[in-house]
């Protein structure tokens, strides 16, 4: 059912239930909840500049990354909302080492995985960033949730999105029917249907890569994306190049306008010999955006995204994302 632009997130979130009798309303309820931490994370990054909340946290993550006090803030903000929720189960973060267990007396049916904020080198210079979320329904029986609940592919998600602090600030998520971007009007903290039923074009109109890792890719990466920068008037290549080191916001305009994002494996980072980018809470999610939005998303030798069992909460997946027919061709280059 198309809804008409303006409509509010809430209002959505109830049509969509009230299209399934049989929904109890726990994932329109878990969206609402996630919606108001991601409100409140977006209030945090506009004034960034201003709160003392530029720069290091002084941490480091498990991924031995320097955390951002903005990174721990959108962190914390998810963590203690949806802890007591009473949706959840378990959930899982780019920022905690193990899984995050919920309140106690307040479990429920699903999990959550969430990258709370991604682009995080991109903060201190007013660059977009953003959430990514990915849910999944538990797999074990009640209580307290565990690695089982998490450990799901892809393919099994019941909604993944995600929340871009940019120019303005989106809302973009799917539950298995369609791709819908919503905008926040500041001024009345709400968020207003912008973008009804997204598909992304058939065809790339740019390729987001970091290109200053090509010596470390293996050779038919190499050769493949040397191919792509070669003139070929019929696909409209070589694309421009657009990559701003923000995923999530790299994903969105590739979304919008067409586009192929690729991060490859390479051997750069030792440690990392499955490229740089987190299955559960960066490729899943958006391998379910992008299929629904008619695109595809694959890693560098070939396998469907969707399909990849988790072994490891921070399981690193190379990834290729984006339209069709680009992913298509990357596909049979690099099987
Ligand atoms: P995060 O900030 O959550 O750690 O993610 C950063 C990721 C992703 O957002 C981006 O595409 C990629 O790192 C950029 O990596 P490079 O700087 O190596 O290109
Ligand atoms: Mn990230
Ligand atoms: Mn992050």
């Amino acid at each position: 059912m198309r809804r008409p632009l303006g409509v509010t997130v809430s209002r959505h979130i109830m049509d969509s239930q009230r299209l399934h009798p049989k929904a109890t309303g726990d994932l329109s309820g878990l969206l609402n909840e996630l919606i108001v931490a991601a409100k409140t994370i977006g209030a945090e990054v506009n004034m960034a500049g201003l709160a003392d909340i530029l720069g290091m946290s002084g941490k480091t993550n498990i991924q031995g990354e320097e955390v951002q006090k903005l990174d721990e803030f959108a962190n914390r903000t998810i963590i203690n909302r949806m802890a007591r929720s009473g949706y959840l189960c378990v959930m899982t973060s780019e920022e905690e080492d193990d899984i995050i267990p919920v309140q106690d007396g307040y479990t429920g049916k699903y999990t959550l995985a969430f990258d709370p904020l991604d682009g995080s080198s991109n903060i201190d210079v007013n660059v977009s960033i953003g959430t990514i979320f990915s849910v999944h329904r538990r797999v074990t029986a009640s209580g307290q949730g565990d690695k089982r609940d998490i450990l799901q592919a892809g393919r099994k998600q019941v909604a993944a999105g995600y929340i871009l602090y940019g120019s303005s600030t989106m809302l973009v998520f799917t539950t298995g029917e369609g791709v819908h971007g919503f905008t926040l009007d500041p001024s009345v903290g709400e968020f207003y249907l912008s973008h009804a039923d997204i598909k992304t074009p058939e065809r790339s109109k740019y390729l987001s890569i970091n290109a200053g890792n090509r010596p470390y890719w293996q050779q038919n990466v190499r050769d493949y994306f040397d191919l792509l920068g070669e003139y070929d008037p019929e696909k409209d290549r070589p694309y421009s190049t657009r990559y701003i080191g923000s995923l999530v916001a790299d994903f969105h305009r590739n979304l919008i306008t067409g586009g192929l994002f690729a991060y490859p494996r390479d051997s750069r980072n030792p440690d990392q010999p499955h490229g740089k980018l987190r299955l559960l809470y960066e490729a899943s999610p958006l391998a379910m955006l992008i299929e629904e939005a008619g695109g595809r998303a694959i890693t560098d030798d070939g396998r469907n995204i969707l399909d990849i069992e988790p072994e490891d909460l921070h399981q690193r997946v190379p990834l290729i994302i984006g339209s069709k027919a680009d992913v298509d061709e990357a596909e049979e280059f690099l099987s």
